[in-house]
């Protein structure tokens, strides 16, 4: 193994190294997007797949109850779900907003390299069984990729209550594509995006009753035994879990 020397630095000029190592500078902002390598799909590239599942699904018939004022003044991040589950038309309006919302943000084509793609981790969604899908909003269809139970999804998250939500989106990509298309630039976009994509999605989910957090997410050892998630190749970026609180308690669980 090779000795690496370091010189001695204050904690001041440590913090401002790093600090000078992750700057956003207007060069790597205003670079041109790199194109595609090639044009296979991300999440499922070098991986063999029965062919998937797929379930069509609608949009709610009637409009959201809650405006998006009224949403903002509610809210509040829950972890904590009843056992009710999700209608399909829901989370579908809910995906269907992520993707609108990085669609306005990031209009351009090219930016291919970190646009987030959305993976449901479904326990209790009416109308589908439980497992992992991929959500593809133009057709708007999930994809199954794996069959998980409860324990399963338990082995994916650090905070277990989580395992208990009816459902979690998570928003993954590809690290080595992002940063292949827009340099160092490129991982910061691709949480941008991630992060608004799951927001999205919550705020969305919200006008129709429904409540949860925004968090870390699947961990890469869990996810990798049901899905191709290297870290590096594909990871996932940020998750929101979805699901029903019995009403807003006075102290907030801890
Ligand atoms: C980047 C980010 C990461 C988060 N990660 C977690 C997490 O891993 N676990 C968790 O329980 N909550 C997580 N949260 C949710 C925060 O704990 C929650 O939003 C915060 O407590 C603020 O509460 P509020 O949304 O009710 O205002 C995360 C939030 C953000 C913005």
């Amino acid at each position: 193994m090779r000795a690496v020397v370091t010189t001695p630095r204050s904690g001041g000029q440590l913090l401002a190294e790093l600090m000078s190592a992750v700057r956003t500078d207007n060069e790597d902002v205003r670079r041109p997007p790199r194109p595609a390598r090639d044009g296979a799909p991300r999440l499922l590239r070098g991986r063999k797949l029965p062919a998937p599942v797929r379930v069509r699904a609608g949009h709610p018939a009637e409009p959201a109850s809650l405006g998006l004022d009224e949403v903002l003044e509610r809210r509040r991040s829950e972890r904590f779900f009843t056992g009710e589950g999700v209608d399909l038309e829901v989370l579908t309006e809910a995906l269907a907003s992520a993707v609108d919302a990085d669609a306005d943000l990031w209009p351009a084509p090219e930016e291919w390299a970190t646009r987030p793609l959305l993976v449901v981790a479904a326990l209790r969604v009416r109308g589908l069984s439980p497992g992992i899908y991929r959500f593809d909003a133009p057709t708007s269809t999930y994809a199954l990729l794996a069959e998980v139970d409860r324990d399963a999804v338990a082995q994916m998250v650090l905070q277990v209550e989580y395992a208990d939500a009816p459902v979690i989106v998570a928003a993954v990509g590809s690290p080595a594509d992002a940063v292949h298309s827009r340099g160092d630039h490129g991982l910061r976009l691709l949480h941008l995006r991630a992060g608004s994509a799951c927001y999205a999605a919550l705020l969305a989910a919200s006008r129709r009753g429904l409540t949860g957090s925004v968090f870390a997410g699947f961990l890469p050892s869990g996810l990798r035994h049901h899905v191709v998630a290297d870290g590096y190749h594909l990871s996932q970026v940020f998750a929101v879990a979805l699901g029903r609180v019995a009403a807003y308690p006075e102290t907030p669980p801890v």
